[in-house]
């Protein structure tokens, strides 16, 4: 899947890209990345010290995308922003939330 980061037009490696390479860990505080779990994107929650909210199909696609989350809120740039196609997104989706 393709990526980049925000600002810089370079296609990352792909070995780069793996969502696992970032969002793993024991806890939220170890994790370079917050979780990527149906609890996590699901919960009514502040993110990034924005107003509450959670994720649904579109808001996550958005994310993944453009790196910016349900609150409106720009992600770091950390997050790469990837080119993937609506149905791949939407398995994702349902991939990681179990719907
Ligand atoms: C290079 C590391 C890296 C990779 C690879 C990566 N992410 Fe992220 N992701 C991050 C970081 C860092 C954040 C937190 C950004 C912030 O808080 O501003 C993030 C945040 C997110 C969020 C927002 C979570 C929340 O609770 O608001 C979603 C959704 C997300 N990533 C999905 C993905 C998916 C899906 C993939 C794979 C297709 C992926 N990420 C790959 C680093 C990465």
């Amino acid at each position: 899947m393709a990526a980049h980061l925000r600002d810089d037009d370079r296609p990352l490696p792909a070995w780069t890209t793996r969502c696992v390479n970032c969002h793993v860990g024991t806890s939220k505080e170890q994790a370079f990345a917050p979780p990527l779990t149906r609890d996590s994107l699901l919960g009514v929650t502040s993110r990034r010290g924005g107003p509450i909210s959670s994720y649904d199909e579109t808001a996550f696609c958005r994310a993944v995308r453009e790196g910016i989350d349900p609150a409106s809120v720009l992600l770091r740039k950390s997050m790469p922003r990837y080119r993937i196609a609506d149905a791949e997104c939407v398995a994702l989706w349902r991939f990681v939330v179990g719907r």
